[in-house]
């Protein structure tokens, strides 16, 4: 067998056996597979997909060449939430406290920003002090701990994936359904988890554009899953506009900080609760999805969610008071604000725009060694739907970058788009895939 023969026989469109796609991965992590030979298998993958086998074969390889977690010693079922990745989109920082406070735990691996979407790890990284490299020994004392811990991926997990992933962003090769679905679901399947909980973003600031990708993308994630024994529910929700007000890091805590103590972000609430719900529910201390809401509900309303997020914040090195008192955070040296230009209803906000704009404002990375700063980023004013009068803020932007300020502006207004009529609301959550396939949602 030559990593040759393989390239060909993808690039011709036939299926691959184990020992063909375990040939490439193997040799690929050990160093025997160059990086030319990937890409080409990458880019043959691309454009010729994978059957249903394939695809579980490719994640099992992934997954198997690094550690599987496992978590058998802590009691219950344990439960993780993953997003294809947004704007805005802060909802595992609620979401994590909620549900562990209704006393499912939650072991969450998550990832840096990616693209134009923001990521888990560089919000949480934003709290001073807030450790979220952890030995796998730490990662299994935190969980027995606190029932809640939030790490990044180690050498341990998927190195295969790591290694394959930094290739396929130089490469072209990112949006793509069986390589999506082998590399989250790798990693997700070597936490030590039960069950899995998957928002599928949809619309222009998702990676998926349209919603018959994203259909696509949440089968192959839910049909893996499933095949490995773990329960896996998929959400398809809409990412047209940023979800709540905050886009940055710090920005977004504050913003996540304040659901938790009981400020009604409509957007990021409804989506929290809605895949809360079904993590309470798949955690089996909810007989239903309304129940596993209701639950969700009651643990921000008695304070049990924050104090759950404070006692995670502490465990893992951060200091609280920042949480507590975010007046003392450190502000960025420029403040802008973007007004409207007229009279009308707010029709859309460009995520997409936004997400880039909020990169080159420092909130980031262009480059993988790219520092973030954490205090830079927008705060929408408006949502879609919104009345606005001229001369009235739509969004304000900070970042200590002077040299940005004047395109970012530019960027800023031209995300929203101001017409005579209000536009109809948009679903946030769409349609829920799971083993009996794929249905409009409703409570
Ligand atoms: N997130 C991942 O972890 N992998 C992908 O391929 C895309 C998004």
């Amino acid at each position: 067998m030559t990593a040759n023969e393989i390239i060909r026989s993808k690039r011709n469109g036939n299926t691959l056996t184990i020992e063909e796609l375990s040939f490439i991965i193997d040799g690929y992590v050990k160093g025997t597979i160059p990086d030319y030979q990937m890409s080409a298998f990458l880019m043959a993958t691309y454009f010729r997909g994978m059957s249903i086998e394939e695809r579980a074969t490719f994640t099992k390889l992934m997954l198997h060449s690094g550690d599987v977690i496992d978590l058998s010693n802590i009691a219950g079922v344990k439960v993780d939430k993953h997003s294809t990745g947004g704007v805005g989109d802060k909802i595992s920082l609620p979401l994590a406290p909620i549900v562990a406070a209704c006393g499912v735990p939650v072991p969450m691996i998550s990832g840096r920003g990616l693209g134009h979407t923001g990521g888990t790890l560089d919000k949480l990284e934003s709290i001073p002090g807030f450790n979220t490299s952890l030995s796998i020994d730490e990662y299994k004392k935190v969980i027995a701990e606190i029932g809640l811990v939030m790490i990044g991926q180690t050498k341990e997990i998927a190195p295969a994936d790591k290694k394959m992933y930094a290739l396929r962003d130089v490469t072209a090769t990112v949006e793509c359904v069986p390589l999506i679905a082998g590399s989250i679901m790798s990693k997700k399947l070597a936490e030590g988890i039960d069950a899995l909980v998957l928002d599928v973003k949809t619309g222009r600031g998702a990676f998926m554009q349209t919603y018959e990708k994203s259909v696509e993308l949440a089968e192959a994630l839910v049909g893996i899953g499933n095949s490995f024994g773990k329960e896996t529910i998929g959400f398809i929700t809409d990412m047209n506009q940023p979800l709540g007000y905050a886009i940055g890091n710090w920005c977004e805590i504050v913003e996540s900080v304040e659901c938790l103590k009981g400020k009604d972000v409509a957007d990021v609430m409804e989506l929290t609760y809605v895949l809360g719900g079904a993590m309470v529910m798949l955690g089996k201390k909810a007989g239903s999805l309304r129940e596993g809401i209701e639950l969700c509900k009651e643990v921000v309303k008695n304070g049990k969610a924050y104090e759950k997020f404070l006692a995670l914040t502490k465990r893992q090195g951060g200091d609280v008071s920042y949480l507590e008192h975010p007046e003392k955070y450190p502000r960025s040296k420029y403040f802008v604000e973007v007004k409207a230009s007229h009279n009308g209803f707010l029709t859309s906000i460009d995520s997409l725009e936004l997400g880039f704009t909020g990169i080159s404002l420092g909130a980031g990375r262009t480059k993988v060694d790219d520092i973030i700063d954490p205090k830079a980023g927008i705060l929408l004013s408006k949502k879609v739907g919104d009345t606005v009068k001229s001369g009235e803020v739509l969004a304000a932007f900070f970042t200590d970058k002077k040299e940005v300020l004047e395109q970012a502006e530019q960027r800023v207004a031209a995300a929203f788009a101001i017409g005579t009529e209000k536009p109809q609301s948009a679903k946030l959550v769409i349609s829920v895939v799971d083993k009996n396939g794929v249905r409009d949602f409703s409570v």
